[in-house]
């Protein structure tokens, strides 16, 4: 076993946080000291790991000297203010916010696409990518690398808990409320989300998309290392609570068969092909990725208007893939460094 470490969890409390836990314990990831923080409102709170309570402190008053890795998911602004805190300190931070992802001195890594990008941190900060973008480029990589995609037009179905523990709360309340003739009464969506779907995810910009479209534009170029892709997307909010499905179009500059885009998927690390063509014979956020690690991906076919053309259904759970497993697979290649 590798030496253990010091780590620390910031917005352990929170719907990644509590992954984070799950999925360190599960691969049993070598921690010396695991502390676990939140804002002042949780502190003191107990949370489960491995067997033991750990009580969890508050981030503005914790002393960061001595945590080797920090996985930080507390939203943007924690990460802003503290993440170069914790890196001065001497942590690596893999930050699961967008504080950092645009900026060209902090790699943006998915474990299975280019590890290689994560040693050079000159911040000493690793940015994890967006959920979709996460398991839209673990399954598409290996059909760039053989056929260059040139084109991506995305359409995501995505699950609550991206948003947080209170949509995930929302959710649940909503759909109650509805099945007893009650109000819904919208609090974390601009709009119902129980029994709807919801075209919008994060602000909207000058050019017409959302900034959770915009992600997948720039975060597919910085990964994929290469600025000419086009990405058009589409990002759809679904009253599903774990898992984030997409329909994904894409064009490449050499034709790649439905035959061929299957072999390779099917030898891609992190990737799980699931494509009989027949009811259940794909993948679902309920049947297969919830709580579940592979990028599932089905639904594969040559696409019928484009010459050059494949679609495909791609569904993983957002807090884990796209989210808490990438985050701890970056912990683990940083440490085995
Ligand atoms: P807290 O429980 O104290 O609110 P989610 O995305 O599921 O809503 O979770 C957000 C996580 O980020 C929670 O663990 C939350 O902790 C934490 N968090 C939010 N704001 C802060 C803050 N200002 N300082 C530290 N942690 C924060």
């Amino acid at each position: 076993m590798k030496n253990p470490v010091n780590v620390a969890i910031v917005g352990a409390t929170g719907a990644v946080g509590e992954t984070m836990l799950k999925v360190l314990a599960e691969r049993e990831f070598p921690i010396r000291e695991l502390h676990l923080l939140a804002s002042e409102r949780s502190a003191g709170e107990k949370v489960d790991f491995n067997g033991r309570r750990i009580v969890v402190e508050n981030l503005a008053t914790f002393d960061p000297a001595g945590i080797d890795i920090a996985l930080f998911s507390a939203g943007g602004d924690v990460s802003k203010e503290y993440a170069p805190k914790f890196a001065a300190a001497g942590a690596v931070v893999i930050d699961n916010s967008s504080a950092f992802r645009r900026d060209d001195d902090v790699p943006l890594v998915v474990a299975e696409v280019n590890p290689e990008q994560l040693k050079n941190r000159p911040r000493g900060i690793v940015a994890n990518p967006n959920c979709s973008t996460m398991q839209m480029l673990t399954a598409l990589a290996p059909i760039h690398r053989e056929a260059r995609i040139e084109r991506i037009n995305v359409a995501t179905y995505q699950s609550v808990s991206g948003t947080g523990r209170r949509a995930l709360e929302e959710l649940g309340r909503q759909t109650a409320a509805m099945l007893n003739f009650q109000d819904p009464k919208p609090e974390v969506y601009p709009v119902q989300i129980a029994f709807n779907v919801i075209p919008h995810g994060g602000d909207f910009l000058d050019n017409g998309y959302t900034s959770e479209e915009m992600k997948l534009v720039w975060e597919t170029r910085k990964i994929l290392g290469d600025e000419s892709i086009q990405v058009n997307a589409t990002v759809v909010r679904v009253p599903v609570f774990y898992g984030h499905s997409e329909a994904v179009h894409i064009e490449t500059r050499e034709k790649i068969s439905a035959a061929r885009a299957r072999e390779l998927l099917e030898g891609a690390p992190g990737v799980e092909v699931v494509d009989e063509q027949r009811g259940g014979g794909y993948p679902t956020p309920v049947s297969h990725a919830s709580g579940n690690d592979p990028v599932y991906v089905g639904r594969i076919r040559e696409d019928i208007s484009h010459p050059r053309g494949l679609s495909l259904w791609v569904v993983a759970d957002n807090l884990r893939k796209g989210a808490a497993l990438n985050a701890v697979q970056l912990a683990e290649l940083v440490i085995a460094e």
